[in-house]
């Protein structure tokens, strides 16, 4: 079989589920709760699994590092929160048109809620973002920027460092979605300057259910609390409650203690092959599938030309073979891929596609796995 669906979810390695299945076996006990010998193995595990993220951002205090269940879920807790306390009636939330749903809709939500406005910053017909006019998408009504650092179909890499300024000297936060850059190469938050920073542990090797927010502490300190109930509580009578210190007040309930772990050891397997290794091996992939494919008839690939532009991830589409037939058969072939519109049925409006096939690298695939992948799409065109 030939796995090339790694931009919904990577495949686990070892290291990840023995330490899972270690601490479920060996240590379980609530965090934060109880002053036993369990409980505070759990709880020194939970918060190295936070230092662990802390260091793979390159944050300045683990009190910037929130666990939530993953990228969706971390930019929720941003448009609800900010939205709450920073946004009125007719304010403007900037977004892209290459944004996967999560990143829409969350927004939407807060439009439904509190009248906000969406603007979208739009795409050539390579999938790159148009920037020449930037400047004329911040008014006095925008309070936050929110893009994708890599888009999930196109494979864009887009310019979020350069974006974040021009944000930032219009007085702008900027909420970064690095569901697809977390995995392929090195962020560095401090460096970015992004106000908060979003990514999901199923997405670079670790367990699903446990995601990341990162936020500047300014920020955090200055937003509501998402949820409540335990654990984000300082004091609590029927007339007031105070809350927890950082990042504890974004953290309602009993956290996923134990994918935090293994997502901390996902963390360090990708950091003791090298992030920049990856991320090398992986564009001599994406640039070997990319020439490859391009010999096949009727290949039509979406996204940036540029392979420094483009990530590791690849949207075709086959003369007139419908993509789902394409998926369908691939997967006979043993060969599977996504098909239809990957969460970003507004990109696709501007595509003007109802959907595409998506070949999407991790770093353990190989070229062997890309010539079975160029051999299936050939049988099919057969077929047909
Ligand atoms: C760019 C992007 N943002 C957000 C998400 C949502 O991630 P999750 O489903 O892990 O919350 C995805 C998932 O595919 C994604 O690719």
């Amino acid at each position: 079989m030939v796995y090339l669906d790694n931009a919904a979810t990577t495949q686990k390695p070892h290291q990840v589920v023995e330490a899972m299945t270690d601490e479920y076996f060996n240590v379980n006990a609530n965090v934060h709760r109880g002053v036993h010998f369990l409980s505070q193995q759990a709880t020194d595990l939970y918060e190295g699994a936070r230092d662990t993220v802390r260091r793979f951002l390159n944050a300045r205090s683990t009190r910037e590092i929130v666990f939530t269940r993953g990228t969706t879920e971390s930019i929720n807790l941003v448009a609800s929160c900010f939205g709450q306390a920073f946004m009125k009636e007719g304010d403007e939330v900037l977004i892209t048109e290459m944004e996967h749903h999560s990143n829409i809709v969350s927004w939407q939500l807060l439009q439904a809620r509190q009248g906000i406005k969406i603007r979208v910053l739009p795409i050539t017909d390579d999938g790159e973002l148009i920037l020449d006019n930037i400047e004329t998408f911040f008014n006095e009504r925008t309070k936050i920027v929110s893009i994708t650092h890599v888009s999930n179909v196109l494979g864009t890499v887009n310019p979020v460092k350069k974006i974040i300024r021009i944000a930032h000297e219009h007085g702008v936060p900027v909420l970064v979605d690095g569901a697809q850059s977390t995995p392929h190469f090195r962020v560095d938050v401090q460096d970015l300057d992004c106000d908060f920073f979003a990514f999901s542990g199923h997405k670079i090797y670790g367990p699903t259910g446990i995601g990341v927010l990162y936020g500047k502490e300014e920020w955090l300190e200055r937003i509501p609390p998402y949820m409540g109930g335990g654990e984000m509580i300082k004091t609590v009578s029927f007339e007031q409650t105070t809350f927890n210190d950082l990042p504890y007040k974004f953290e309602a309930g009993t956290p996923d203690y134990v994918a935090s772990t293994g997502l901390a050891r996902a963390l360090d397997y990708v950091s003791s092959i090298g992030i920049d290794c990856i991320e090398a091996y992986e564009k001599e992939l994406t640039e070997y599938a990319m020439q490859r494919m391009m010999e096949i008839p009727g290949m039509k690939i979406y996204g940036p030309k540029d392979i420094d532009k483009h990530d590791a991830v690849i949207s075709f589409q086959v003369g007139a073979i419908h993509h789902l037939d394409m998926g369908t058969l691939l997967d006979r072939l043993g060969i599977a891929v996504r098909t239809g519109h990957h969460c970003a049925e507004p990109l696709m409006h501007r595509l003007g596609i109802e959907g595409t096939c998506r070949a999407s690298f991790a770093l353990y695939n190989t070229r062997e796995e890309v010539d079975a992948l160029v051999a299936g799409i050939q049988r099919v065109q057969q077929m047909f």
